[in-house]
């Protein structure tokens, strides 16, 4: 059904007349221009499509734009910008923890919610935070160096 589905995305009031099951990732990308957050497996299960809503890393082809009425949605747009990464964007470039970089919105996106929950992760916390987050290229190592860099770079530390 179409409705006025109001939310705020990356810090701006975004409000669309639009059918309120539409998959909030295609909204993003086909409606708002929004391309960072990708299409991979379409069910869940690779982390590709991450989005933060309302600071939680959830998969945004799993969700309907009708769950995003009245929430915080934060696409990795929204993280960084150009000549202003976000430190966890500046330790991935630093550990060279990406490829093809399908993959790194969502992996970036989620370890951004962990390290809000959990500023000082062990290892292991970050694998296990990114554990259904796949990465084709095989960057898993690197992208985990990353974010036990991007732990330090925020806590203050010197990488
Ligand atoms: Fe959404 Fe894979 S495309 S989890
Ligand atoms: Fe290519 Fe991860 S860098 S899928």
């Amino acid at each position: 059904m179409v409705k006025t589905i109001r939310f705020t995305l990356n810090d701006k009031p975004v409000s669309l007349d639009i059918d309120e099951d539409r998959t909030l990732l295609w909204v993003l990308r086909t409606e708002l221009g929004l391309t960072g957050a990708k299409y991979g497996c379409g069910e869940g299960a690779c982390g590709a499509c991450t989005v933060l809503v309302d600071g939680e890393a959830l998969p945004s082809c799993q969700l309907t734009v009708g769950f995003a009425a009245e929430r915080r949605v934060t696409t990795i747009e929204g993280i960084g910008a150009e000549g202003k990464l976000h430190p966890i964007q500046r330790a991935f470039v630093r550990h060279d923890a990406l490829q093809c970089g399908f993959c790194t919105p969502g992996m970036i996106l989620k370890a951004h919610s962990l390290l809000a929950v959990n500023p000082n992760p062990t290892r292991d916390d970050i694998v296990e935070a990114l554990d259904n987050h796949l990465c084709r290229c095989g960057a898993h190592v690197r992208i985990v160096a990353a974010v036990q860099t991007a732990t330090d770079m925020l806590k203050g530390g010197k990488p």
